[in-house]
């Protein structure tokens, strides 16, 4: 009796434990000499605050099973004037994105900022996603360490 009660106990601890570990899925655009340093930044913050996460570029997320994922923190910056914006054409793809939460950061060097970030929110909205945070910003006046602090807080709202 005292076997399977403690059978029972590792069985729902377990369980438990897979249910917490839930890996976020931690989207970009693309690998490129601008977008790189984010990512490396963004790297170390999920690990400094010990996120489970997955990474994937937006052209790897075709057909991909978002099941395991509850949470996606979404990294857009503008490119080519938003002409070329892979994870706007993710979600173009129409994915569905009901019960996820979701954490934007979008960044520019300067021009259309907010007409990107309003692009991704609307689609996000369009396909059922609970955007738990938006957090945008120009880039050209920023330090390195004001881009670390500003990755650092896009992170912050992770659940
Ligand atoms: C191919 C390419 C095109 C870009 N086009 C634009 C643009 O049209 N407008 C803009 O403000 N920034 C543009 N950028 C700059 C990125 O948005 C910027 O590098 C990114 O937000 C990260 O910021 P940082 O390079 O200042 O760290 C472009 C970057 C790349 C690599």
């Amino acid at each position: 009796m005292k076997k399977v009660i403690l059978l029972f106990l590792l069985a729902v601890m377990a369980l438990s434990m897979a249910a917490a570990e839930a890996p976020v899925l931690f989207i970009y655009e693309e690998s490129n000499e601008n977008i790189d340093p984010w990512l490396e930044m963004l790297r170390s913050g999920l690990a400094s605050r010990s996120i489970a996460y997955e990474e994937k570029s937006a052209a790897e997320l075709e057909g991909l099973d978002l099941s395991p994922y509850s949470s996606l923190f979404l990294y857009g910056a503008v490119m080519a004037f938003t002409f070329k914006e892979p994870i706007r054409d993710w979600l173009d793809t129409e994915p569905d994105l009901s019960e996820k939460k979701v954490s934007l950061l979008v960044t520019a060097n300067r021009w259309f900022l907010d007409k990107y970030r309003g692009q991704l929110q609307q689609r996000l909205d369009k396909h059922g996603a609970e955007t738990i945070d938006t957090i945008s910003s120009a880039t050209k006046n920023l330090s390195d360490d004001e881009k670390a602090a500003l990755a650092l807080k896009a992170l912050s709202a992770i659940p």
